[in-house]
């Protein structure tokens, strides 16, 4: 084991070895894999979907193009992109975990999503794909849980193609004092019992609250992607904060 991966990490509140997080994530969502859909229905009150249309619009994605949604997990984004970009482009559907994968793949197919969508099991961090691939990219609700943030930025970087754009849709900090009281009882006192109930995993939902906390803010995330390489970074938020869609160029 290297020095890097002996430094301590946030997993949520906890502290775990570097080396520990990538398989702490994975027991999350192999543990929820099945019932993802359904609680993310229930614990946005099926916001989700107007956060991902938004994602969708704010893509600029045309037919012919090809479209990487890393961890795509169930795969809500990859099966409007896949309409989006017609049987002459191609969208991957890209997640570490594969009980995910195969949710959402069993869901796209089952849903009569057209033959133009790969499925890949990749790491954010270390993308199997060449250089310059990519016409958009798309990162939603992930970012959160990749264990090397800066490594993942650059790794999209250099697979998206010149004049291309990458979209990060991720929970981020409320704006209002007040939201965020709101949204913390919610968090804490609520998440974690409906994750009992339908799930029957509280911990999993916990460790959500936990690590929407401790992701990087609006304006550290865009300096991230900056530092990383991306042009022209922005963002918007919705939901008063609770979500942030960040976008960035390759020039
Ligand atoms: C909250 S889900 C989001 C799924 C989907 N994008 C959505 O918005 O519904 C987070 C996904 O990130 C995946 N993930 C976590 N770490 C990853 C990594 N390092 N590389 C790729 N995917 C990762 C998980 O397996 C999981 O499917």
């Amino acid at each position: 084991m290297n020095d890097k991966n002996e430094e301590s990490i946030d997993f949520g509140y906890q502290k775990v070895a570097r080396s520990q997080k990538k398989s702490l994530v994975a027991d999350v969502f192999q543990s929820v894999a099945a019932k993802y859909d359904v609680m993310n229905d229930l614990m946005s009150f099926g916001i989700h979907r107007l956060w991902k249309r938004y994602t969708i619009d704010c893509s600029g994605v045309r037919r012919g193009m090809k479209v990487l949604d890393i961890a795509g997990g169930t795969g809500d984004l990859t099966a409007q992109f896949s309409r989006r970009v017609g049987a002459e482009g191609e969208v991957v559907l890209a997640d570490i975990n594969d009980a995910m994968l195969k949710v959402g793949r069993d869901k796209l197919r089952d849903s009569g999503v057209i033959g133009n969508v790969r499925y890949v099991q990749a790491d954010a961090e270390e993308l199997p794909f060449d250089d310059n691939t990519f016409d958009v990219i798309t990162i939603a609700f992930g970012l959160r849980n990749v264990t090397d943030k800066d490594k993942a930025l650059r790794s999209m970087l250099r697979v998206l193609k010149p004049g291309g754009r990458v979209l990060i849709l991720e929970f981020s900090k409320p704006v209002s004092a007040t939201l965020n009281q709101v949204y913390d009882f919610y968090s804490f006192n609520i998440l974690p019992k409906m994750g009992q109930v339908v799930a029957n995993d509280s911990d999993s939902y916990q460790y959500l609250a936990e690590s929407i906390r401790m992701h990087p803010d609006q304006e550290t995330l865009k300096s991230m992607m900056s530092t990383a390489g991306y042009e022209k970074v922005d963002y918007q938020n919705m939901t008063g904060g609770v979500v942030a869609l960040h976008r960035g160029y390759k020039f």
